[in-house]
């Protein structure tokens, strides 16, 4: 066989786990290997690189992506510059095609998000043989227990939610971090709960004003002069929307969340007789070295690609389920988010830890 690998959407820890994992094992199977830059640019552009062992040796360690990456190139409709245009996209999905053929390509495998999966699932659909890896620090795909990618940016958030405790106690503050996550509030919650955060806004639980205001107070009242608040990029009022902070034409979500954290502080400010600070993550959250289990889990996933495809399983995504590496359909995957439920046994734990959503009426 000879197979292509693309990386696609944002970057995240343990990409590389997984483009060494599939190589690895494709490689030992006898099969030729090559990566296309920058995502489905590279596809579209025919750009790309031999993968032989000595190209992925001693990147399981590294964050980003050898191979690039975009997350606007959409076979479907291109708007990179100069085949395509961000004003008039192009369906450019025909050119993929025949660059997959007179490559002699027998399948691909491509490493992303939701968008690059929903591609990978519309080129599947009109006949190239594809695989899917699922990718996102936000854990918000179907499918699969847990993505790579979010362990990393976990143990990143947690580390900055104890970090900020010190200058929050010391000068009696309230600290506001801001976690990414997109609509989904995993990396909040669980750096919430495992950093000990004292209210922690998720997009799921739509807060309300009041009750963030009263946490605070409950708190000093108990002789707790400071609060640490987690809050998801997607956090929203009970009556308001998502704050966005940019708009990225082109992109398969042009939405960039980010700055709720402000509002919070402005809806604080007065009320609570203490100051407060913001700490937006941001990026921070996706770079870096993976952590042991994303670099564990990444590999499972890419040697598990590698066995979709021997199966000749296409249209399929590797996926994890009960701790074990398994394989489902894309289009079951896709489209639709997973999402922290308000009523999750990790919700309860929280609320049993003290732990406000902001919401006085989730209960226990
Ligand atoms: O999906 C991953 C993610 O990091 C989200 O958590 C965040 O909202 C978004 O991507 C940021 O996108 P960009 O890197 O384009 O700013």
């Amino acid at each position: 066989m000879k197979i292509g690998i693309l990386t696609g959407g944002g970057d995240c820890p343990g990409l590389n786990a997984v483009v060494r994992g599939v190589t690895k094992s494709a490689l030992q199977h006898g099969w030729e290997v090559i990566g296309f830059r920058d995502g489905y640019r590279g596809l579209v552009e025919k750009d790309f690189i031999q993968l032989h062992d000595h190209d992925v040796s001693g990147i399981i360690i590294r964050g980003g992506t050898i191979l690039g990456t975009s997350n606007t190139a959409n076979p479907f409709a291109y708007t990179l510059e100069p085949l395509g245009s961000a004003d008039k996209p192009k369906d450019l999905s025909k050119l993929a095609f025949k660059n997959f053929k007179e490559l002699e390509l027998d399948a691909l495998v491509a490493i992303g998000g939701d968008g690059t999966l929903t591609m990978a699932q519309q080129l599947y659909k009109r006949g190239m043989p594809v695989v899917g890896v699922p990718k996102t620090i936000d854990n918000d795909l179907s499918a699969t227990d847990v993505t790579f990618g979010f362990d990393s940016a976990l143990h990143v958030a947690t580390e900055a939610v104890d970090r900020v405790h010190t200058t929050a106690e010391s000068h009696n503050r309230v600290i506001i971090v801001e976690t990414m996550g997109r609509y989904a509030g995993w990396i909040a919650l669980r750096s919430g709960i495992a950093g000990g955060g004292d209210i922690i806004l998720l997009p799921e639980i739509p807060y309300r004003a009041e009750d963030i205001v009263r946490a605070v107070l409950d708190r000093k009242r108990r002789g707790k002069k400071f609060s640490i608040i987690v809050v998801a990029e997607g956090a929203r009022p009970e009556k308001g929307g998502m704050t966005v902070g940019k708009v990225v034409k082109g992109s398969p979500d042009p939405l960039r969340l980010g700055g709720v954290s402000y509002k919070i502080a402005e809806l604080l400010d007065g009320k609570i007789g203490l100051e407060s600070r913001v700490v937006v993550l941001g990026h921070v959250q996706r770079g870096g070295e993976p952590t042991a289990f994303d670099r564990w889990l990444a590999t499972g996933f890419g040697v598990k690609a590698a066995e979709l495809l021997a199966g000749k399983k296409f249209g399929q995504m590797v996926s994890f389920r009960d701790y074990g590496f398994t394989g489902v359909s894309i289009a079951a995957a896709v489209g639709k988010l997973r999402l922290v439920s308000p009523s999750a046994q990790e919700v309860r734990t929280a609320l049993a830890v003290g732990t406000s959503f902001g919401n006085s009426r989730i209960a226990k």
